[in-house]
């Protein structure tokens, strides 16, 4: 079947989307951070809403005007992202996870700028950031919540251990999402384009590929996946 933007099948469905990308600050003025846009997640946000769903979106970082129909959540660093995905996931149907939220954070957070002084340049020294998704799929395996669909993202590139699509498979069985949205990443694709490619790998080992396009055609596949995992 066609994706289709407009396909009424989400009527009233609690949506959570996260989108953009999570900053981890050095000191007052300085940040880690990645290249996410926000745009697929905001893409999806809008053709979520448009299909009738109710929208709550947790931006990180992201300059883009909120979606038509949608709640907007702004928020920067990967702790104020995870406080307000667990608070909204508690009454999602779906979530879906589409923020590039980094893995790693500074140890320490200078109050005041940091000065270069006269000394030799240090290195960081960085610490995990807790896995958010992870965090959604254990607690749903608890009963903490009740979130019928969780949907991971997952830009990779090829590697000597593997093309995209291997370590796509590997990290859908890692994470125990029910479908993981794998993009090529890399030499101009995806981040900050219109455009995305992707295979939507499904738990159940369902393999759907979209070819290259606007990212909101991306999205319409996504909601058609979600759609279909629902229960009625
Ligand atoms: N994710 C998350 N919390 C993190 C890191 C990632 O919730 N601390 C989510 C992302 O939003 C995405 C999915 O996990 O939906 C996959 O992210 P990715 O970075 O591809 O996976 P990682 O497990 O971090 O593996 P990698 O070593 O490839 O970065
Ligand atoms: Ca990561």
């Amino acid at each position: 079947r066609r994706p289709d933007a407009l396909s009424p099948d989400l009527i009233g469905r609690r949506v959570l989307i996260t989108a953009g990308g999570t900053r981890e600050p050095l000191d007052p003025v300085r940040f880690l951070g990645n290249r996410s846009s926000g745009r697929q997640g905001f893409d999806l946000a809008t053709v979520a809403a448009a299909r009738g769903a109710r929208v709550t979106l947790v931006a990180a970082n992201v300059d883009l005007p909120p979606p038509a129909g949608t709640e907007v959540l702004r928020v920067s660093s990967t702790e104020e992202l995870r406080e307000a995905t667990h608070g909204a996931a508690k009454d999602a149907e779906v979530v879906i996870m589409a923020a590039a939220v980094a893995d790693f954070r500074p140890l320490t957070r200078a109050r005041s700028k940091i000065k270069k002084s006269d000394a030799a340049p240090t290195a960081i020294e960085l610490v995990r950031n807790p896995d958010v998704l992870a965090e959604l799929v254990a607690g749903r395996a608890t009963g903490q919540l009740n979130t019928a669909v969780i949907v991971g993202f997952a830009a990779e590139t090829g590697d000597e251990d593997g093309d995209v699509l291997t370590h796509g498979r590997a990290k859908l069985a890692r994470k125990g999402c029910d479908l993981l949205v794998v993009n090529a990443v890399g030499e101009g694709k995806a981040f900050g384009q219109p455009d995305n490619a992707g295979v939507l790998l499904g738990a159940d080992g369902s393999e759907v590929q979209i070819p290259l396009g606007p990212k909101m055609v991306l999205a319409a596949a996504v909601c058609d996946a979600v759609a279909g995992l629902l229960p009625r």
